[in-house]
């Protein structure tokens, strides 16, 4: 979608870190924006920003788990702005623990928000943006933990890889209605993301209690030094990543990799499955198979 100056954008999460920097590049770049966010005095917030802008915006409180929510978001996007053309499903939590020691509650939280709300998202908006014939784009916010596992971060991994998944499945399938698709797949931003927890809903709030750390505190022991150390050294702002989306969404980038120090990790997953590969065309070779 190289011309995107009077375009609609719908953005989940948008209240806070990568989401609120895509809406203020898309807004940079003449579009319209729909603001969508489950914290509502944050959406105010943030709305405030973009009207003494002048930018066209709209807020629109939402809880991306809610289907209902979601169309009636997607009604009242159409009703202002007539059509939705770019859809970035974006909203998401994390966490992190042992699966030794997560509750379903955990599974529910985290998947509801950062799968089932990328699937409400798409199945929304996706017939719509067909519908209007003009051509669009998805962005889904996954993340490097999309391509690289971590032990304790195996909830959120769950759900990044399926977000992976279903963006390059829709790249494939989509591409024929001159609708884009690109992945979001960013190492560590400067965001709320480490206060995940203040958005957790009371009924799934059992299990875990570790959404909620504070990177700049030394004191805070959920997370050990040297991670700790990691994470900061390689963060880079959010204004940066929201950039490089509105980037993609003109060039139809597939993956938007904003990390590029995460590369050698992900070549030493992929030289570890082709070395199984080799090991297992020598055990067919070996029992004759
Ligand atoms: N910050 C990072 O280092 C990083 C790295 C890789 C991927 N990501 C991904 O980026 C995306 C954005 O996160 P962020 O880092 O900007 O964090 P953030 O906490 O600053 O922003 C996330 C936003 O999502 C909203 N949200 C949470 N639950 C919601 C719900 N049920 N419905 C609607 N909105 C909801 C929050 O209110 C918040 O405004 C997430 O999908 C996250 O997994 C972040």
């Amino acid at each position: 979608m190289e011309q995107v100056a009077g375009k609609v954008a719908f953005v989940t999460g948008a209240a806070s870190g990568l989401g609120l920097a895509m809406a203020r590049s898309f807004a940079g770049a003449g579009m319209k924006v729909a603001l969508a966010d489950i914290e509502e005095d944050a959406l105010e917030r943030a709305h405030a920003s973009f009207e003494a802008d002048n930018a066209d915006t709209i807020a629109l409180p939402l809880d991306v788990t809610d289907r209902d929510a979601m169309a009636e978001a997607a009604d009242r996007t159409e009703a202002a702005f007539g059509k939705v053309h770019v859809l970035c499903n974006n909203a998401g939590v994390g966490i992190a623990a042992s699966f030794s020691d997560h509750a379903y509650e955990d599974w529910d939280w985290v998947l509801g928000v950062n799968l089932r709300g990328v699937i409400n998202g798409v199945t929304t908006f996706v017939p719509r943006i067909a519908a209007h014939g003009e051509g669009g784009h998805v962005v889904n916010t996954a993340s490097m933990a999309g391509f690289l596992a971590f032990g304790t971060a195996g909830v959120y991994n769950t759900t990044k890889f399926a977000v992976l998944g279903m963006s390059e499945a829709m790249r494939a399938d989509l591409a024929d209605q001159d609708i884009g698709v690109s992945v979001l797949c960013p190492g560590f931003v400067n965001t709320n993301i480490f206060q995940s927890g203040r958005n957790r809903p009371d009924a799934l709030s059992v299990g875990t209690d570790n959404s909620s750390m504070d990177l700049d505190d030394p004191s805070d022991t959920q997370v050990d030094p040297e991670t700790r150390e990691a994470m900061l050294a390689g963060m880079i702002e959010p204004g940066v990543v929201g950039d490089m989306v509105l980037h993609a969404v003109r060039r139809n980038e597939a993956f938007i990799f904003s990390h590029p120090d995460f590369e050698p990790f992900v070549d030493m997953r992929h030289a570890e499955m082709v070395a199984s590969f080799e090991r297992w065309r020598a055990y067919r070779e070996k029992h004759g198979i």
